[in-house]
């Protein structure tokens, strides 16, 4: 059965659910002038790389789910809003379930969170809230965390520093303790699943230093985190992985490794009570919901309150509007409805299906870095933690590696192979031996994304046209 056959089916089904409202029929301009306009967009859409094919393998960007978008196209059909129970009913309840099933793949039960617009979104509720909890103190990452937090950090008003990386592309350790060292520390920013490289920061190390110095930890896993279910990590990553319910807050994308269309994010709190610092009144979209208003004022910078006093309950009873623990006002119903059907098909469990298409993935990158190791002509950077191959070009060199980057990179797309440059520090290629590698220089590297599991039967194939391009 085709995707749209599948989505006609469950239309159907949809409209029969309104049949008792008197006939009615939208007016909507002729179906021809439609068409035409559809093929010209259609057309105009042709103007892309073919992300949904495996030898497009550059940046992060992966297929919905087929059930994905027939459930979010589905759910246009009403166009649900999941800022109050009033726009979305049905759809803010999905979400919760939804949101809760991603909890509990963390290992949390009781917790306060939601979907987002998407990971930069999902981390600035976060970092906004570790901001109310550590007023004035620093916000510090990797210097390989997604270029958002020093921006979300801008935009709060918060201090920010950078924390250096090791040759692994990890947090260094040494680093994030004289930064801790110096008091100045709030928040500790772990990646799990970097952007450029996938590498996955040490979070147990981290945590640990937390018995010596006072910071929350928020976890960044908005391209990694549903690695928590693959059971092929190195064993550095998995360690990590392991630890990730003793964060304070995780982000995590279901638009990235999720199977969703763009648009859904989500984040985390492990405090419920977090909740409470979104408080505020909109007495024209809330009607159901009293309690939050009874519930009273947010907590004192570090207090903690009791679990399931606010949302956990109010979720509970489904009176919650997702509005009132969410910064943004407005959003996509069809979200939640497409993460839901396809979670309710794919469950998050560890050897699920879903966790075994994430296998594949990390797989097929294992397999890329081999291939690329053998070869004299790259340099191969770190062992992936996940599913991120990045390498050099072997050349005397930095500026002629990155130049000769390039080269491969044009010439691999003319053969229908798509990869990414990326820009990384030298230290990420020790064995290089680049004569103007400076202090502060980057090299352009090329970087490949094996986020689709099909790509593991095509690695050799990837392999072969990367040969023939360099
Ligand atoms: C680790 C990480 N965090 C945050 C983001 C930002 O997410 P979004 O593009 O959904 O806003 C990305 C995006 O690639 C990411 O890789």
């Amino acid at each position: 059965m085709r995707d749209t056959d599948l989505l006609a089916e469950a239309l159907d089904r949809l409209q029969r659910e309104f049949a008792a409202l008197p006939a009615w029929t939208p007016e909507v301009p002729g179906e021809e002038r439609m068409a035409a306009v559809l093929a010209e967009a259609a057309q105009r859409l042709g103007d892309n790389f073919p992300y949904f094919h495996p030898l497009y393998a550059g940046q992060m960007l992966k297929p919905p789910h087929p059930i994905a978008r027939a459930a979010y196209a589905m759910a246009m059909w009403l166009n649900p809003n999941n800022h109050a129970l009033d726009g979305g009913r049905a759809s803010s309840r999905m979400e919760w379930e939804a949101v809760r099933e991603i909890a509990a793949m963390f290992g949390w039960r009781e917790f306060v969170g939601h979907l987002t617009g998407g990971g930069t979104l999902a981390n600035l509720e976060a970092l906004w809230v570790a901001g109310q909890m550590m007023p004035g103190k620093k916000i510090v990452a990797s210097e390989q965390a997604h270029y958002t937090h020093e921006r979300i950090t801008a935009v709060l008003r918060l201090p920010f520093a950078s924390i250096a990386c090791d040759e692994s592309g990890r947090m260094d350790l040494a680093h994030l303790e004289s930064a801790l060292a110096s008091g100045e520390v709030g928040t500790v920013v772990a990646t799990l699943g970097t952007t450029g490289s996938g590498a996955v920061d040490p979070l147990g190390p981290i945590l640990d230093l937390r018995q010596k110095y006072r910071f929350r930890l928020h976890v960044d896993g908005a391209y990694g985190g549903y690695f928590r279910l693959a059971s092929n990590l190195g064993d550095d990553a998995a360690r990590a992985f392991e630890r990730i319910a003793e964060a304070d807050s995780i982000v995590v994308d279901p638009h990235k490794h999720g199977l969703q269309p763009y648009g859904c994010g989500c984040v985390l709190f492990r405090d419920p009570a977090m909740g409470r610092w979104y408080k505020h009144d909109s007495p024209c979209t809330y009607f159901t919901s009293q309690e939050l208003h009874i519930h009273g004022e947010a907590p004192q910078a570090g207090a903690s309150c009791g679990v399931g006093s606010f949302a956990a309950e109010l979720f509970a009873e489904g009176s919650l509007h997702l509005g009132e623990i969410s910064l943004e006002c407005s959003r996509a119903g069809a979200s939640a409805v497409a993460l839901w059907t396809t979670q309710r098909l794919l469950p998050l469990v560890p050897g699920g299906e879903f966790a075994k298409e994430l296998e594949k993935c990390r797989e097929a990158a294992l397999r890329l870095h081999s291939i690329i190791s053998s070869d004299t002509r790259f340099v191969a950077g770190p062992a992936p933690d996940l599913d991120i191959v990045v390498f050099a070009m072997r050349a005397p060199t930095l500026t002629e590696s990155s130049r000769r980057a390039q080269e491969v990179f044009d010439r691999a797309a003319s053969r229908d192979l798509h990869l990414a440059l990326a820009q990384m520090p030298p230290r990420l290629f020790p064995g290089a031996g680049w004569t103007d590698a400076g202090e502060g220089r980057m090299v352009t590297c090329l970087r490949s994304v094996l986020m689709k599991p099909e790509h593991l039967g095509w690695v050799e194939q990837i392999g072969e046209r990367l040969r023939e391009a360099t």
